[in-house]
């Protein structure tokens, strides 16, 4: 993917806030617990490699990302601290995980045992680094039964290249104001806890909804979105006010014209101009994941909202002027302009979706800035 540094369009992101947010969240855990970021889906669209130097440059001791090549793109920006990846990996892939030390999930017995043939067929050394996935209620990966688990255990101590550094279950109700059914996830998680001869190194149960609103067991947290200062519950449970967004989207009028009434804008001429009306076109589309849903939403121009006119197009889109602008007048689309503030959560609530959506869809071809609050340092 081109990133299109020659066009008026781009993300910024402060590095500082991302500081701040995993300083506060490292602060919290009292020393008691390791504070481990989620990087995936390049770092939820902020940059993964920048904000993962930021969070162990305030603190944090490892990076979760979804992928191998994930994994692989911040070993090869230089980072060596644990990275463990989330989701399942086939076996064919033991050599890559090996050479860049990746720590991955362990979800079945039979997968134990393919790895082992690959390790044995390819001739392998070094060590695997593995996680066991537990199933508590999310219905997503991991094992079910508390006896497969022990089984594993036994199996692993039995196959010393394959390190048991760390068992976890992820919660499917932590951002909920109920409680009941994160409660049950998390007893059955304990219980098996305490069946097991030994421990790993590492017990993971923390994203950040049970970071923030709940106890639970562990060693370590794994901080998604409150990290980018981002509430995992949109807005039903209160967010700490030290966690602040780090991630702002600026563009420009790149042409700024008075149309006649009757005139219509954009594809298919959904809006049609009530009276002689000043147009902005804005060089941002649905390829850079500011989607059609959009349409109806505002932006903003001088500390005014200005309306998303029209359909949202590819690569531009139309809003509607109080009166004339030059063209090169910047435009806010998520962050502050003057007084007024467009936020990732009010985005996500016009779409009917959440705040992770919006950030992951960021598209890779907006250039992202590095700010310090000060200036551009990267
Ligand atoms: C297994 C796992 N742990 C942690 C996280 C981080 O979650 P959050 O962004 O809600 O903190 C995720 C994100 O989806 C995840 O899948």
């Amino acid at each position: 993917m081109a990133i299109s540094y020659h066009r008026p369009t781009a993300i910024f992101v402060d590095l500082a806030v991302i500081k701040e947010n995993v300083a506060h969240a490292v602060l919290q855990q009292q020393g008691k617990r390791d504070v481990f970021v989620a990087v995936k889906a390049n770092g939820y669209g902020h940059g993964a490699v920048p904000v993962a130097k930021a969070a162990i440059a305030a603190g944090a001791t490892g990076l979760c990302v979804a992928t191998i090549d994930e994994g692989i793109a911040l070993r090869e920006a230089g980072l060596t601290q644990t990275i463990l990846i989330l989701g399942l990996v086939d076996v064919q892939w033991l050599p890559l995980i090996i050479q860049y030390h990746l720590a991955i999930p362990v979800a079945t017995q039979e997968w134990l045992e393919e790895a082992w043939s690959v390790y044995q067929n390819e001739r392998l050394s070094g060590q695997v680094y593995l996680h066991l996935a537990i199933d508590t209620g999310m219905g997503r990966i991991g094992f079910q039964e508390n006896q497969a688990v022990l089984a594993a255990v036994h199996w692993l101590e039995n196959h010393p290249s394959f390190v048991w550094e760390g068992i976890f279950t992820h919660f499917s109700t932590a951002d909920e104001t109920d409680t009941a059914y994160w409660k049950k996830q998390n007893e059955r998680f304990n219980t098996l806890i305490a069946t097991l001869p030994r421990v790993p190194r590492y017990i993971h149960t923390s994203n950040s909804a049970t970071t923030l609103w709940r106890e639970d067991v562990g060693n370590v947290v794994r901080l998604g979105i409150a990290m980018y200062g981002h509430n995992p519950s949109g807005g039903l449970l209160p967010m700490s006010p030290t966690l602040k967004p780090a991630l702002s989207l600026e563009s420009e009028l790149v042409q700024v014209k008075k149309v006649p009434a009757g005139a219509g804008i954009g594809y298919g001429k959904s809006y049609e101009t009530k009276q002689s009306e000043w147009i902005g076109t804005v060089p941002i589309g649905y390829a850079d994941g500011f989607v059609r849903g959009m349409q109806g939403f505002y932006v903003l121009v001088e500390g005014q909202r200005c309306e998303i006119i029209g359909r949202v197009c590819m690569d531009q889109l139309m809003i509607r002027l109080p009166h004339s602008f030059e063209t090169g007048t910047k435009v806010t689309l998520i962050g502050k302009n003057q007084e007024e503030v467009i936020t990732i959560e009010a985005i996500a609530e016009h779409l009917g979706t959440i705040n992770y959506e919006v950030l992951c869809l960021l598209a890779e071809r907006i250039p992202r800035h590095y700010l310090n609050t000060t200036g551009i340092f990267e």
